[in-house]
């Protein structure tokens, strides 16, 4: 059975409540059930910190041994070498996610040091952002 794992960063605990008008009124952990309802054939773990450090150890720990990473690092994304070192020595494939468009959005969140190293980037979907990458592991 395949494994993968969803990471979120900081603030995406909120998903849900959080600007409903960008991010959804569904929240992460609703939508998450209804993955996993739906892809029985994969093992989807999930994990959420606001802490960089955090997300650096989570793909330290994971990234030898699943079959796949689907990274939304959200506001780290723009600034964390840290995270884009980290996704770069790792070998489990990365696909970053978002839920935004964030390339018509402000012009910091168009800056990304995950998309070098990542294996492809889904953005702007919606949630379902992160279902086309559970799809593109298939
Ligand atoms: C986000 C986009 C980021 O710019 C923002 O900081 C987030 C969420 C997204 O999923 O659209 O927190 O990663």
């Amino acid at each position: 059975m395949k494994k993968l794992i969803i990471i979120n960063g900081p603030n995406l605990n909120l998903l849900g409540k959080r600007e409903p008008n960008i991010y959804g009124s569904l929240s992460f952990i609703e939508f998450l059930e209804e993955v996993k309802r739906k892809y029985t054939d994969i093992e989807i773990d999930y994990f959420q910190s606001n802490i960089e450090g955090e997300i650096i150890d989570k793909l330290h720990e994971v990234g030898f041994n699943f079959d796949g990473i689907i990274l939304n690092a959200a506001a780290y994304t723009h600034t964390s070498v840290g995270i884009g070192d980290a996704v770069k020595a790792i070998e489990t494939p990365v696909v970053e996610v978002h839920i935004s468009n964030t390339f018509n959005r402000e012009e910091f969140r168009h800056q990304s040091f995950i998309s070098p190293n990542a294996k492809g980037v889904i953005l702007g979907f919606g949630l379902q952002s992160y279902e086309l990458a559970i799809q593109s592991f298939n």
